[in-house]
């Protein structure tokens, strides 16, 4: 008799063990790969300069709310519009910078000056910029990986960009600046996020001009006749003045590297 009950707490024991240790490595893998994006995000809204102004806890409450708990291919735009709402941009409207294609370009020039700002140097831009996230049905957790891809579906990452773009866009006033790529066969690529949502969103007399850097390398594929930038002239609303500059890529590494020189010396 007692030695049955010693085997039958042995059973239990080599049973539970290994199925416990299996829960604790589920349940702590979820809640990792989760903290993980959200201390993330977290991190780089409180490291966001003049964070100071925004609330990081209600900006993560509002951000998640736009996915969490549905479909990751039927996320509208609109579903961040509570988000785009809690963190307003602080910088001056005239000091906006669009970019395609040129991504790392801008960032160098605009990282060390503070006479131009480009979305990825405003918090959301900030924050979010090279993060991939997604939610599920029935589920309230942030997956990372195996999130729908940009082309595939109505995404939550492409969404936001549509959605902080479109607001970046309407926030910009006076003389517009947008560095394109003179090594490219198409400049002003219809498919781009600039050419599709920001252009259109230019209005006069908001807006009072575009001017287009076209950045060149030593072997350059396009310049400012390209017809692609004849269709960028075609979007613009009546009153915009349009200009078009072909500017070397050793020029706005230059500039970069002398933020005490004034941009529009630049080009
Ligand atoms: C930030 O937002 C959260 C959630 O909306 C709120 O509970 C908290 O009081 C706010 N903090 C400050 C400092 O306003
Ligand atoms: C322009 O595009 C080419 C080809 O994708 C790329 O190699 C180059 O770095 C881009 N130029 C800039 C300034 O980003
Ligand atoms: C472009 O040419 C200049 C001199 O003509 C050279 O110093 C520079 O390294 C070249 N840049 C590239 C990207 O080939
Ligand atoms: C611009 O490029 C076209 C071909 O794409 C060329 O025919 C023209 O001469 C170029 N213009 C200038 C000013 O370089
Ligand atoms: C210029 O723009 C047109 C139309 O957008 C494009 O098809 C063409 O290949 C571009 N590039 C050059 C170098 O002509």
């Amino acid at each position: 008799m007692e030695k049955k009950r010693t085997m039958e707490k042995k059973i239990i024991i080599v049973t539970a063990v290994p199925s416990l240790v299996i829960v604790v490595a589920v349940v702590l893998g979820i809640t990792l790969g989760k903290t993980t994006f959200k201390q993330e995000f977290e991190y780089r809204c409180s490291m966001f300069e003049s964070s100071k102004k925004y609330n990081c806890t209600e900006i993560w409450h509002e951000f998640e709310k736009a996915y969490v708990n549905q479909d990751p291919c039927k996320i509208p735009m609109n579903a961040y519009d509570s988000l785009v709402a809690a963190a307003p941009f602080e910088h001056a409207c005239k000091k906006t910078m669009f970019w395609s294609k040129t991504k790392n370009l801008v960032h160098d020039l605009t990282e060390n000056r503070d006479d131009v700002v480009a979305l990825e140097d405003t918090l959301l831009g900030s924050v979010l910029g090279g993060l991939h996230w997604c939610g599920e049905k029935g589920n309230s957790d942030t997956f990372t990986s195996g999130c729908p891809g940009w082309n595939e579906c109505v995404n939550p990452r492409r969404s936001f960009w549509s959605r902080v773009s479109t607001a970046f866009a309407d926030f910009a006033c006076d003389d517009v600046t947008a560095m394109l790529n003179g090594s490219i066969d198409t400049p002003f690529d219809p498919e781009s996020i600039f050419a599709s949502i920001e252009v259109k969103r230019f209005n006069y007399p908001r807006v009072k001009s575009l001017n287009v850097v076209l950045v060149t390398q030593n072997k350059t594929v396009t310049n400012c006749t390209n017809a692609s930038l004849k269709d960028l002239q075609k979007y613009l609303d009546q009153g915009i003045t349009y200009n078009c500059e072909e500017v070397t890529e050793t020029q706005i590494q230059d500039c970069s590297s002398h933020p005490e020189k004034p941009c529009g010396a630049c080009w």
